[in-house]
């Protein structure tokens, strides 16, 4: 931080310049609305453009929702432009809702017990949890670190590990959550795993523990997690500056060096939510995971590779940079992704769809799983959308963390039982 010095009569002002160095971006009175866009893409195109509205999941695309930020000052003209639209209010009033489930400081250091997942948290209080189980769970846990984020926070993830102790090097299974910052649900629901994981009484779900080693990473983009909760909720990207823009961030997620450069599956646009870098690899966050899943790879071999998003509930697999283009063992990979969905209804009747990530959702270009599968070369490789379907969102009731959990578990479990 800095430090400024102004003669006695302005003594007041250093501390009003440092409130006003970090603002915390209000979304009191915005409405997100969610729109059937059919066949009208131009128009609603044109209106998010006119307007120059946010949307939540990249442009409003044929035959979709598209789930649009209003602010407070444009809600009467937007619904004007809509009129005669199908649409519905998934947030009337969106800083009452960030308000409703903002972090709650009751963690006390040592608990790690199962009110964990009543509520959001903090992101020191996310790595203290961690060092929790590991104290908890010595001859299980151990808190790892993969690298450095652009800002140096750590990329803390803990490994779990059976009767083999830490010495043993079976297959990888690797998870990361929050590479989108605002994804906040995708942190809590892989605490989850782990959680289970150390936990369960579970005969089968303790023997998970001893044929594979896992190394969960709760948020693989640390700066955009801690700026969702200093400053603006809605972050997506990393916090990294572009020569000659004035706009900050870099998509982690659409930054990885593989298939990087073929068009049309992120934005060039610095401004952008899915800004793709300059250059392949040009954020410090994917050299880091990169590098370390290749290690990973060569010392022990990756079995399987999930990277949890949200929001849309959706499980897919390989690739997302082409929708020609299938993945070798494509037919294993839909089969799994059709026995974990299954297995996700099975809990709380919740419908996940799947299928490869460019036919089911759209083409992305550069993203962590195409590179996994093909260039670390991770046995089985997917990606999913948590919860929900629109009607709330990155804005995800804490009511529904533990169920969100307890449904994806059952996927992963199903996975960790059938994969060859
Ligand atoms: C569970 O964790 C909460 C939050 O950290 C704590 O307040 C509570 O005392 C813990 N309960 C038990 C039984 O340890
Ligand atoms: C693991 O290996 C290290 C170094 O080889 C050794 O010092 C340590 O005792 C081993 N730990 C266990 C639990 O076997
Ligand atoms: C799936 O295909 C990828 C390459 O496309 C390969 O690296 C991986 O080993 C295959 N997995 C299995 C289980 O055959
Ligand atoms: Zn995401």
């Amino acid at each position: 931080m800095k430090l400024f010095f102004f003669p006695c009569g302005v003594c007041l002002l250093p501390r009003l310049l440092v409130t006003a160095a970090a603002p915390q971006v209000s979304y009191d009175g915005y409405s997100v609305f969610r729109v059937s866009v059919g066949k009208q893409v131009q128009k609603v195109n044109s209106i998010v453009n006119r307007l120059s509205l946010q949307t939540w999941k990249g442009a409003p695309r044929e035959n979709t929702m598209a789930d649009v930020v209003v602010p407070p000052d444009l809600i009467d003209v937007f619904r004007r432009k809509i009129s005669g639209m199908h649409a519905i209010t998934m947030h009337d009033n969106l800083g009452e809702s960030i308000a409703r489930e903002s972090p709650v400081q009751t963690y006390a250091t040592g608990s790690a017990n199962n009110t964990w997942f009543d509520n959001y948290h903090p992101y020191p209080d996310h790595l203290q949890f961690l060092e929790d189980l590991q104290s908890k769970f010595p001859s299980n846990a151990q808190v790892v670190v993969a690298g450095q984020s652009l800002e140096g926070n750590d990329i803390t993830g803990i490994r779990l590990f059976g009767s083999g102790g830490p010495n043993s090097t079976k297959p990888a299974v690797v998870l990361h959550g929050t590479v989108h910052a605002r994804e906040w649900i995708t942190t809590m629901v892989v605490e989850y795993h782990a959680y289970t994981l150390l936990t369960s009484q579970d005969s089968e779900t303790r023997s998970f523990l001893d044929k594979y080693d896992f190394y969960i990473f709760p948020v693989v983009n640390p700066d955009g997690f801690i700026y969702t909760q200093t400053t603006d909720r809605m972050w997506r990207k990393n916090r990294q500056t572009t020569q000659d823009s004035r706009c900050l961030g870099h998509d982690i997620n659409r930054n990885w060096p593989f298939k990087w450069e073929v068009p049309g599956g992120a934005s060039t646009d610095p401004c952008a939510q899915d800004f793709k870098g300059r250059k392949p690899a040009d954020a410090p966050e994917t050299v880091v995971l990169a590098k370390w899943l290749k290690e990973t790879k060569r010392r022990q071999g990756v079995k399987l590779f999930i990277d949890v998003h949200s929001y849309s509930q959706l499980f897919m697999t390989p690739y997302g940079f082409s929708c020609e283009a299938e993945a070798s063992n494509n037919s294993e990979l839909q089969a799994l992704a059709a026995g974990a969905v299954a297995a996700i209804k099975k809990v709380h009747g919740v419908q996940f769809e799947y299928g490869p990530i460019c036919r089911t959702i759209y083409q992305a270009t550069g993203s962590s799983v195409d590179y996994v599968n093909d260039v670390v070369g991770a046995d089985y490789v997917f990606t999913t959308e948590l919860r929900d379907t629109g009607e709330n969102g990155f804005i995800l009731p804490r009511e529904e963390i533990l169920p969100s959990g307890e449904e994806a578990w059952a996927g992963l479990a199903f996975l960790l039982r059938n994969m060859k």
